[in-house]
């Protein structure tokens, strides 16, 4: 036996479902990042961003929920945690920590969808979709707004 695998060796089901309750700490993490940049950010620049943030967040509560529900239909205990939200000294950055979390979700749910197929589970692929396509097109909201 080696203790070096590699990712694809040590996937299975119970590795998976830790890291879908990952992806959940990370929908949490968006929901009170959004509810405080909501209410915190300024600019006239930034005016039709606040529409835009608020579309984001009624998705973030629907991608947790998913996520939730994939973790308890796969025999595992949803996550309940809620990773510490920095406080962003101005709006840029706030909307640029939105952007990075963005990004950081989009890589996870591309390589989630594919060890869902992998393992074949074929629902929980299907679940996932809606998150790996809003989460691109919020990424997209947050370039533009950023004028990236
Ligand atoms: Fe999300
Ligand atoms: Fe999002």
């Amino acid at each position: 036996m080696t203790t070096c695998m590699t990712q694809a060796e040590e996937l299975d089901v119970e590795r998976f479902v830790a890291l879908l309750n990952e992806d959940l700490g990370t929908e949490y993490q968006s929901i009170v990042q959004y509810i405080n940049h909501i209410a915190t950010i300024t600019g006239v620049e930034f005016l039709g961003v606040i529409d835009e943030l608020k579309l984001h967040l009624g998705q973030e509560l629907s991608h947790a929920q998913v996520l939730a529900e994939q973790v308890s239909f796969l025999g595992g205990e949803p996550a309940t945690t809620v990773p510490a939200v920095e406080r962003a000294s101005d709006s840029r950055l706030a909307l640029k920590a939105d952007l990075r979390l963005e990004t950081n979700q989009l890589e996870r749910y591309r390589l989630r969808f594919t060890q869902a197929n992998e393992l074949n589970l074929a629902d929980v692929a299907e679940a996932l979709r809606p998150l790996l396509q809003q989460t691109q097109e919020h990424v997209r909201d947050l370039q533009a707004a950023l004028g990236d």
